[in-house]
């Protein structure tokens, strides 16, 4: 199958718009040896905005419900851009119908249907990945690549944090986000799991945690039109929502290999647009990441002479091939859109060679686990095992 024929789930959303991006634009860079995409259908419940998908995929069909993408004999692959309580439902269906399935994060609300998603797709032999970009960016691959080599020796201690302030401003309007019954894990489930990809890319598996999750503000005014973290202007008769899922949370966990991890993500950090970061810290060196210097890895290590030790910065460039493919200098900056386009190519060589590549369902069932044991321990007030 040398192209691959898309649904977008919620295609007029922000992810729909950067997935069916990504599939048009990933053959520029990364070329066709893969295969290709053509996106044949544009899923979008709302009318509004699906009068202006149209053009985003030409020769597209425009569909109102997902279940005509599900069931559609000329689809191949079902591209899940749909809030978080949606995943599930549709993942399954999907799979049941002989589709592969590419799931925005988080790829369901409980570890137990993270499980059942993954086995339905290992019995069918279906391709299957969750859509957790970031650590797709090659800057994390040299990461991975120094770890693996040694450089730093054993892991210790790992130490990341994720933080934006779209709910810094107690009056920054409701959102489906904020909803328990849409998105049942709050920022645990949409933030946290990027925090927990990097922690099962780079460190492996965890085995115990606890966590203290919080909500900052416990109601925010239903107003629509505004972007996220904009501040609403209150005229006085709008309806107030409860926030009913966390706004951030502070984790401490052991991973199986013996490294302790020391987390923190919230929603509500006033001033921090994104704040991401990581450290690694093992028994020979170390490394650093900040998004604010998106491709730059600090790598210490004691091979350096006392006396001449201190971070080292690295900048991934043209040597790694999938940067090259992009940009012939480094420091020209590969950010999160070239992360999802990445991500598709992937996704689509998956399809066409059968092998599937990291983070399939079962590093997806891993994070959802994770997930599990924060919103068990928070509850509980104690450390929760992870089997
Ligand atoms: N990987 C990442 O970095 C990343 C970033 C943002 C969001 N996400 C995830 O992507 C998913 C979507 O988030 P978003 O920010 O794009 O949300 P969004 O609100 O911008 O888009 C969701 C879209 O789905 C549509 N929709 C809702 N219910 C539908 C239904 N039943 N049928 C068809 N369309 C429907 C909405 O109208 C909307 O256009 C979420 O699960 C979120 O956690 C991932």
């Amino acid at each position: 199958m040398a192209e691959v024929r898309v649904a977008v789930l919620g295609g007029s959303g922000w992810m729909g718009k950067v997935h069916t991006m990504a599939y048009q634009t990933f053959p520029h860079f990364l070329g066709t040896s893969g295969g290709t995409a053509r996106v044949v259908a544009l899923v979008e419940s709302n009318p509004n905005a699906a009068a202006d998908l149209a053009f985003r995929a030409p020769g597209a069909k425009i569909l109102n419900a997902w279940q005509d993408a599900v069931n559609d004999p000329d689809i191949d692959l079902i591209d899940i851009c749909l809030p978080d309580n949606l995943h599930y439902e549709v993942t399954k269906a999907a799979l049941l119908a002989g589709k592969h399935v590419y799931c925005e994060k988080p790829l369901a609300d409980t570890a137990a249907q993270a499980r059942e998603l993954a086995d339905i797709a290992k019995a069918r032999g279906l391709i299957t990945r969750v859509g957790h970009a970031f650590p797709r960016n090659p800057v994390h691959d040299l990461a991975r690549e120094i770890i693996a080599a040694g450089e730093i020796g054993q892991i210790k201690l790992f130490k990341a944090c994720q933080h934006v302030d779209m709910y810094g401003d107690p009056l920054a309007p409701y959102m489906w986000r904020a909803d328990a019954n849409l998105a049942p894990t709050g920022i645990v489930g949409d933030t946290g799991t990027h925090v927990f990809s990097f922690m099962d890319f780079l460190v492996g598996r965890v085995s115990s945690l606890i966590a203290d999750n919080f909500i900052v503000t416990h109601r925010r005014p239903v107003v629509t039109g505004l972007g996220y973290g904009e501040q609403a202007v209150l005229t006085g008769t709008e309806t107030w929502s409860d926030v009913t899922n966390p706004d951030g949370s502070n984790i401490l966990c052991k991973f199986v290999n013996g490294a302790r991890g020391l987390i923190d993500f919230s929603r509500v950090a006033t001033g921090r647009k994104f704040l991401q970061t990581y450290e690694v810290y093992g028994t020979k060196g170390s490394l650093s990441y900040t998004y604010d210097e998106v491709n730059r890895l600090r790598l210490y290590t004691n091979e350096d002479a006392v006396g001449r030790r201190g971070f080292r910065e690295i900048d991934v460039g043209p040597e790694n091939e999938t940067f090259r493919a992009f940009l012939p200098l480094p420091n020209f900056a590969l950010g999160y859109n070239e992360s999802k386009i990445i991500e598709a190519a992937e996704v689509i060589r998956s399809i066409t060679t059968g092998q599937a590549l990291w983070p399939t369902f079962e590093a997806g069932h891993h994070i959802c686990q994770i997930v599990d044991a924060c919103m068990e321990s928070s509850r509980l007030g104690a450390w929760v095992s992870i089997a």
